[in-house]
């Protein structure tokens, strides 16, 4: 494939770039706990959860998550809401869906290890090219590219490439740079080493181009363009929502709540019941009214409203008024609302705006764990 983007790749001294950039990793590299064997499963993991989430929140989730699913085994034969919990407050949590149906799928179609060839490992839910390059190349040594938005920015630098990375278009020109300068005798080295420097030194507002191990060989430094580069446009601006939601508690201590629906945004979560408002309406009385008419349930909601929670996502942010009352414990046919004791709350998995719900009712409403009922 020819892309005129990559005209300047003819000017690197490609063994020279590889090992530079590969020596500086050994020397710098930070001991990460997936980096500690090259179990295909545990890169598999780790490649996931550092989707869109920082090292240093991933690491305490990755060993928990080991802990509890130490194999492939383990995750494949797993609740689901298990492993739910295990991604509480990573966000993203189709993440999570997709990676246990992919396992679960390896244990049935190939005897428990993750497949190596390329087209195999593509077929897995949620395994596209990023993740299938980052498995083969750090687990099985297969030269693939792994690239995600910090190669795109070291290799933009690099090669002064001028192509949006905000466009999914551009990734395949990126692809083929590191396909044309991976080192093929340590492809796991080379791929580690790039994200690494992109975290590191190559970083996206001001770059520590004096003490890059291959800044001899960045056009972008020689160019003097370092902090232009990437082109990366703007996404439109994220919508905003305005929701009411309600902590409502029996008189013996056990609180509502609901699992929001199988599919969609926070999908299989739980979370207090809420509803949009208006806008227009006053947020308590529309809160009022959702409780009994979804749930057929007159609660007492305390008049102010009790925190304000704001939650931003990629593409929405809400903001929820939240809401304190009482109610009348009442039986449901659908499981997917109960009652259950205080205590027993922070077993389920909640998204992370309804953790700071319930974390911040709790303090205020000093509401203790070792309920009347238990
Ligand atoms: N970001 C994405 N993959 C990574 C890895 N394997 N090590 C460090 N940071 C990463």
């Amino acid at each position: 494939m020819k892309f005129t983007s990559l005209k300047n790749i003819g000017s690197i001294d490609i063994p020279k770039f590889q090992e530079d950039l590969i020596a500086w990793y050994q020397q710098e590299k930070r001991d990460l706990p997936w980096r500690r064997s090259p179990d295909p499963y545990k890169v598999w993991v780790s490649e996931i959860m550092l989707q869109q989430t920082r090292v240093d929140t991933v690491i305490p989730y990755f060993n928990r998550f080991m802990e509890k699913f130490p194999t492939i085994e383990a995750l494949a034969d797993a609740e689901e809401e298990q492993v739910l919990k295990a991604w509480e407050g990573l966000g993203y949590y189709s993440r999570a869906r997709n990676l246990q149906a992919a396992v679960r799928e390896v244990k049935e179609n190939y005897g428990g290890r993750v497949p190596d060839t390329k087209d195999e490992i593509s077929s897995l839910k949620g395994v596209g090219p990023y993740t299938s390059g980052a498995i083969l190349s750090i687990a099985y040594g297969v030269p693939e590219p792994a690239v995600d938005g910090n190669v795109m920015r070291v290799m933009a630098r690099i090669l002064s490439i001028w192509e949006d990375i905000a466009k999914s278009s551009s990734r395949k020109i990126f692809e083929e740079a590191v396909r044309q300068m991976i080192a093929k005798e340590d492809p796991s080295s080379f791929n580690q080493a790039l994200m690494e420097l992109g975290a590191l030194i190559c970083t996206p507002a001001s770059p520590s181009c004096l003490l890059c191990p291959v800044r001899e060989h960045c056009r972008a430094f020689h160019e003097g363009v370092e902090q232009e580069l990437p082109v990366k446009t703007r996404k439109k601006n994220s919508k905003h929502v305005h929701l009411g939601a309600a902590v409502l508690m029996t008189e013996d201590g056990k609180v509502l709540i609901q699992k929001r629906p199988e599919t969609g945004l926070l999908a299989n979560l739980w979370e207090f019941p809420n509803v949009e408002l208006s806008g227009t309406g006053n947020p308590k009385e529309e809160v009022n009214r959702f409780i009994q008419k979804h749930y057929g349930l007159s609660a007492k909601l305390k008049s102010e409203s009790a925190t304000k929670i704001q939650h931003v996502f990629s593409h929405l942010t809400w903001d929820i008024d939240v809401f304190w009352g009482t109610v009348h414990e009442a039986s449901f046919t659908n499981e997917k609302r109960q009652f259950v004791p205080v205590s027993q709350v922070e077993t389920f998995a909640f998204s992370v705006s309804h953790q700071k719900i319930w974390k911040t009712i709790r303090n205020q409403q000093d509401i203790s764990s070792e309920s009347p009922s238990e």
